[in-house]
């Protein structure tokens, strides 16, 4: 190696990695191979295992499920699917076809005179295939067949011979706390918990598990990881994906039961649990299940306080017409239908390290943009120092997590700006993972798969741990079941989710953190032709801000304090009369030219619909002017076109 290659791998720290050792043999079933899970999932995934060297030579897999079809069928329609669905840059055909001659297909129901057929098969394949009786079962159907299988499987003698037997679930595990304690009795009634692997696909995701790694491997971090330190935590998921077609599935699930009781508590748990004793699995779900044991159980009025659940409603175009369909208009979905698509809550963690620190949780479906974050905010210094200084105010330290689509971790802090006073300017250190490491894309399902055979559960639930994340989501469906929404819709699709999201951490004197790209920005004319520097200096200094419809945002005479830049939504500008004289949309801005000119407002703006903005404070205006003097020339010329300032 070079020497100058050498010393940029030593920068990074990169030191060889020892080889990871294949999945061990196995013969894996799979109930529900007809399905979706496996062609656009599991397959990919079994695939990825190959292409990397992961996956036993004493392998095979049976799919089973009702539908005829032949071996040759199977791996037919295997091999049209994985062009489809398989996540590398480039096909390996030679690896497929090693692996897809080891697939096989058997037809059935879900009764004893089938599950012992299927048991003459599956000893069949593991002599031939020499997988020494150890089989992998993957339930990947739907969940009321789970207790049946389980059941079946032990009526049929499986559990017997030589070999482990382990089963993978999949979720949802259960609907509530009550069906998820029978079903978890129905699941154990044969089978002990060190058979059972609960999945959840976000423990999948190297984001996900860098989390612990990122907690308990760094030395600084961990002291400050408590209430004295930190202000609040914050976990978004928002997805841009509407229900699609899942509607018939997502009517009876709703946004709490689909991801924030499963995915959102399981991070919740690795960010916020105790240091475990060791990597052992139960040593690190100890930890897990105390944590979620310790999230309060709210009380209706607490629910009622804490907690907002949202729908989304159709986009319109600019004549009003529909062209994207609500909630309520989508596939299988009722025309009256009730079930949320948003929720946003702040919950407790009663515990010595987290309380009375405020955790706070949103994810919804058909919003602005996808991503999922985790924003842990510092607890600000005292400002009184600054006093008598060019510095308004102090903002907090955060470290960001970002999950996905961008992988990476991201602390900000304040730092001074270059000059003869002091002024600050929040700045901030970024990892990213694709610029520290080079490893193909995963499902997420590879991890599942080879540590399941390896007997190692660390990134899979326990029965204990779903029923502690029922338990704490349980008194929000009684609450929502008892009362209603009156207000659905109430967001519309394409926004950052309902304005009661925002008001209840305003309530706190906090606000949600959104992250805002530069592709976000690269929309806006007025930051089009920004450089990166410019783009990042604007990045820092926005903060979002919701507004309902019919509010005055500006009104005329008064000092211009800050300029906005319209996310989403609908404003008027309008003169001395009230007559309306412009409307604004997505994208536009308003509220520069008293900031740039230093003159009051020229006229009043208001809102005609509910809007999500970014405001640009005129402090971190007058700053990023300084230091891009074009950008005044930019809004000047904007604003004479627009007002015919001269
Ligand atoms: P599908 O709707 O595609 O169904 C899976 C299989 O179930 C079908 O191939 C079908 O096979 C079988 N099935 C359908 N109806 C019946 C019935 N009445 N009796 C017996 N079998 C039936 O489901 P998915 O593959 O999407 O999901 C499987 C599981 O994985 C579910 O628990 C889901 O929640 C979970 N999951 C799925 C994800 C995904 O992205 N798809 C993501 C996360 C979890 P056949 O008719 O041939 O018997
Ligand atoms: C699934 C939910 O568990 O997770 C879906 O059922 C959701 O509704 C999906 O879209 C999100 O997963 P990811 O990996 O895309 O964040």
């Amino acid at each position: 190696m070079p020497e100058s290659e050498s010393q940029v791998l030593a920068s990074y720290g990169i030191e060889a990695q020892t080889a990871n050792p294949p999945s061990q043999p196995c013969v894996m079933v799979i109930f529900g191979a007809s399905g979706d899970l496996t062609k656009r999932l599991l397959v990919p995934a079994l695939y990825n295992l190959a292409c990397d060297g992961l996956l036993a030579d004493n392998f095979a897999m049976l799919g089973y499920a009702r539908s005829e079809m032949t071996n040759e069928a199977f791996r037919a329609q295997m091999t049209e699917d994985i062009k489809k669905f398989h996540t590398r840059q480039e096909f390996d055909q030679e690896v497929w076809n090693n692996l897809v001659s080891r697939f096989y297909y058997m037809s059935g129901g879900y009764d004893q005179a089938n599950f012992q057929k299927l048991k003459a098969e599956v000893a069949n394949l593991s002599s031939q295939h020499n997988t020494s009786g150890n089989i992998l079962f993957y339930f990947a159907v739907a969940p009321r067949f789970f207790g049946p299988i389980c059941d079946n499987l032990h009526q049929a003698g499986f559990r017997e011979g030589s070999g482990w037997k382990r089963i993978i679930v999949e979720k949802p595990f259960g609907t509530d706390l009550e069906s998820a304690l029978k079903l978890n009795e129905e699941v154990l009634a044969h089978w002990n918990e060190n058979q059972i692997y609960r999945v959840d696909h976000y423990l999948g995701k190297e984001t996900v598990q860098n989390l612990l790694a990122f907690r308990f491997s760094n030395g600084i971090f961990e002291p400050l990881w408590n209430k004295n330190y930190i202000d609040n935590i914050q976990f978004n998921v928002s997805e841009e994906v509407d229900v699609g077609s899942r509607g018939g599935y997502y009517d009876s699930s709703g946004v709490l039961r689909d991801m924030m009781q499963n995915h959102m508590f399981q991070m919740l748990a690795y960010l916020c649990m105790e240091q475990p004793g060791s990597f052992e699995p139960d040593a690190i779900r100890n930890e897990k299940a105390k944590l979620l044991q310790a999230v309060r159980v709210y009380t209706p009025d607490e629910v009622a306080r804490y907690v907002v659940r949202g729908q989304y409603g159709p986009r319109a175009d600019e004549a009003g017409k529909v062209t994207k369909p609500g909630y309520r208009q989508e596939k299988d979905v009722p025309a009256e239908s009730k079930t949320e698509t948003y929720a946003a809550a702040r919950f407790q963690i009663d515990n010595w390290r987290w309380e009375g620190t405020p955790i706070y949780l949103r994810s919804g479906k058909a919003l602005w943009k996808r991503g999922t974050e985790i924003v842990v905010e510092f607890k600000k210094p005292p400002q009184a120092m600054f006093n008598g200084t060019a510095v308004p105010q102090l903002h907090p330290n955060r470290l960001i997590f970002h999950i996905q689509p961008y992988q990476g971790i991201e602390m900000q802090f304040q730092a001074k700006v270059p000059g003869p006073t002091l002024q600050l300017q929040p700045v901030n250190m970024r990892f990213s993972y694709a610029d520290a490491f080079k490893a193909s894309r995963y499902t997420g399902y590879e991890v599942m798969i080879y540590s399941c055979s390896h007997g190692d559960a660390t990134l899979f639930s326990r029965g204990d741990l779903v029923e502690a994340a029922w338990r704490a989501a349980q008194p929000l469906l009684d609450y929502w079941t008892a009362t209603p929404a009156e207000n659905f819709p109430n967001y519309e699709r394409g926004s950052w989710g309902p304005k009661e999201a925002s008001d209840l951490i305003e309530r706190d004197g906090r606000r949600w953190f959104e992250v805002v790209t530069d592709g976000l920005l690269k929309r806006v004319a007025l930051f089009q032709d920004g450089d990166m520097l410019f783009l990042s200096q604007v990045i820092q200094a926005l903060r979002p801000k919701m507004v309902g419809a019919d509010e005055t945002i500006i009104r005329k005479g008064e000092i211009g304090r800050e300029m906005y830049l319209l996310a989403r939504g609908e404003v008027e500008v309008l003169d001395d009369s009230g007559k309306v004289v412009k409307v604004l949309k997505d994208g536009d801005f308003f509220g520069e030219v008293a900031l740039l000119m230093s003159t009051p407002r020229m006229a009043n703006v208001r809102t005609r619909t509910s809007c999500d903005l970014f405001v640009l404070d005129k402090t971190d205006f007058n700053r990023i002017l300084h230091d891009h003097p074009q950008f005044a020339q930019s809004v000047m010329k904007i604003a004479k076109d627009r007002y015919s300032v001269k």
